[in-house]
């Protein structure tokens, strides 16, 4: 596929496109050292265990079924309740990583965060009465492509260096009183965001969850990196959720693998459609069994594994592998000390989790810039103004250093340099 097939979709609004965008730009340049994949480091998938964690599962389920194990196959291998098989094993995994109590019938299996993200602004915001949804920005692009297509009216909330704050979601809710669409919802990512890599400190999420009670809004808590944390376990803002105002998504693609396809959504809540109270998990799944069915039941049968053989312990699984990122943070760190040290016009973040550092450039950058960089200096990143509304500009760019080696790293960030010295000559 060449630049234009992909950059420019007939017909489709480009914003919309952000996903397909964001997982194909490096493919235009094979040759350049990438910094723009957000996915784990793909050596470590472990796909060759996958059978053992299925099987794994099968004698378990079995067992606890006082099944023969043909039943158990005849589960995994048929049409199966939209809402996942393996809740249980997911319930039993936040109860022991968060220590959160969430019951099974609030849990949906989805195919990914993506598709929990989906579901739910489609079950919050269609055919019930208008509202709006508070996006914090930078942001997923996914969350805004949702948004678009669904035909939701967004508003863009700017992030601190310590991610949204109650005090600049209480000033929008306050010029938003007489709206004829009120917010109804805040979308945002407290543990190690993407694509800033923020870290909401904890005293902030209980009072922005209690801001959401008392202005009787949910919050969409995305949680995607919530377990690659480099230091002490931080938890969700769900854990302060005493009244369910809190929407929680997660997802096994940054833990286990993207190519699973495997999240879920923990919702409490009860929807009102049609004059009719119904729960809101109800009609997430009754939208995914329109869409996907389901997801996969040996891929459900797979994550029940992995997490029966770790204790239901996410954390557990990935802590070798957080300790491999922690080490490719620090030698990025390095590398822009190396590199840029001597100049006071560039910075950067030190992210205390997630697969995100933010460089700022003496100058603005946008995606012509990125693709000129590609080309000229074989490295490629991506422009954060990429992840904010259409017609922001940005100095930042956003660089990923999950699948990156510390080879790659240290001769991307040489290519940066080069890149910017060369900019600021030609300007
Ligand atoms: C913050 C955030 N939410 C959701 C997703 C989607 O995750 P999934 O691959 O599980 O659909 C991503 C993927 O990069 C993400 O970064």
């Amino acid at each position: 596929m060449n630049n234009k097939a992909i950059l420019h979709l007939a017909g489709i609004p480009r914003a919309m496109n952000a996903v397909n965008l964001l997982n194909e730009i490096s493919s235009l340049y094979p040759e350049a050292i990438s910094f723009t994949s957000g996915s784990p480091q793909a050596d470590r998938y472990r796909l060759d265990r996958y059978s053992h964690y299925i099987e794994r599962f099968v004698t378990r389920h079995t067992i606890e079924q006082g099944w023969q194990t043909a039943n158990t196959f005849s589960l995994l291998g048929n049409y199966s309740s939209a809402m996942g098989i393996t809740r249980h094993y997911i319930r039993q995994h936040l109860a022991t990583d968060d220590n959160l109590e969430v019951e099974e019938d609030q849990i949906v299996i989805t195919n990914g965060a993506q598709e929990a993200i989906l579901l739910t602004l489609q079950a919050l915001f269609k055919r019930q009465k208008p509202g709006s949804l508070v996006i914090s920005t930078p942001f997923y692009s996914g969350v805004d492509a949702a948004a678009r297509m669904l035909g939701i009216e967004t508003h863009y909330l700017q992030e601190s260096e310590f991610g949204l704050t109650p005090e600049a979601l209480l000033s929008l809710l306050d010029t938003e009183t007489e709206s004829a669409n009120p917010v109804r919802a805040v979308y945002c990512c407290p543990n190690f965001s993407n694509p800033s890599g923020t870290l909401m400190p904890d005293k902030t999420k209980e009072r922005l969850v209690e801001l959401c009670r008392n202005k009787n809004i949910l919050l969409i808590e995305d949680n995607t990196y919530g377990y690659i944390g480099y230091g002490d376990p931080f938890r969700p803002a769900k854990a302060w959720d005493t009244t369910n105002h809190v929407i929680y998504i997660s997802t096994f693609s940054k833990t286990i693998c993207p190519g699973i396809r495997a999240g879920y959504v923990v919702t409490g809540q009860t929807t009102m459609i049609d004059g009719t109270h119904s729960s809101l998990a109800q009609v997430i799944s009754t939208y995914k069994s329109l869409g996907s069915n389901h997801v996969p039941g040996l891929i459900q049968a797979l994550i029940g594994g992995i997490l029966e053989e770790n204790y239901f312990s996410v954390r557990g699984y990935i802590a070798e592998q957080v300790t491999i990122y922690r080490a490719k943070r620090d030698h990025l760190i390095y590398c822009l000390r190396e590199y840029f040290g001597a100049r006071s016009d560039v910075s950067w973040t030190e992210p205390q989790g997630g697969f995100f550092c933010v460089v700022t450039l003496p100058f603005f950058v946008d995606e012509d810039a990125m693709h000129t960089c590609a080309t000229r200096f074989r490295v490629i990143w991506l422009p954060m103004s990429m992840f904010m509304p259409a017609g922001s500009i940005s100095q930042k760019i956003r660089l990923s250093f999950s699948n990156v080696s510390a080879e790659q790293i240290q001769e991307g960030v040489k290519r940066l340099a080069e890149y910017v010295s060369w900019t600021i000559k030609e300007k």
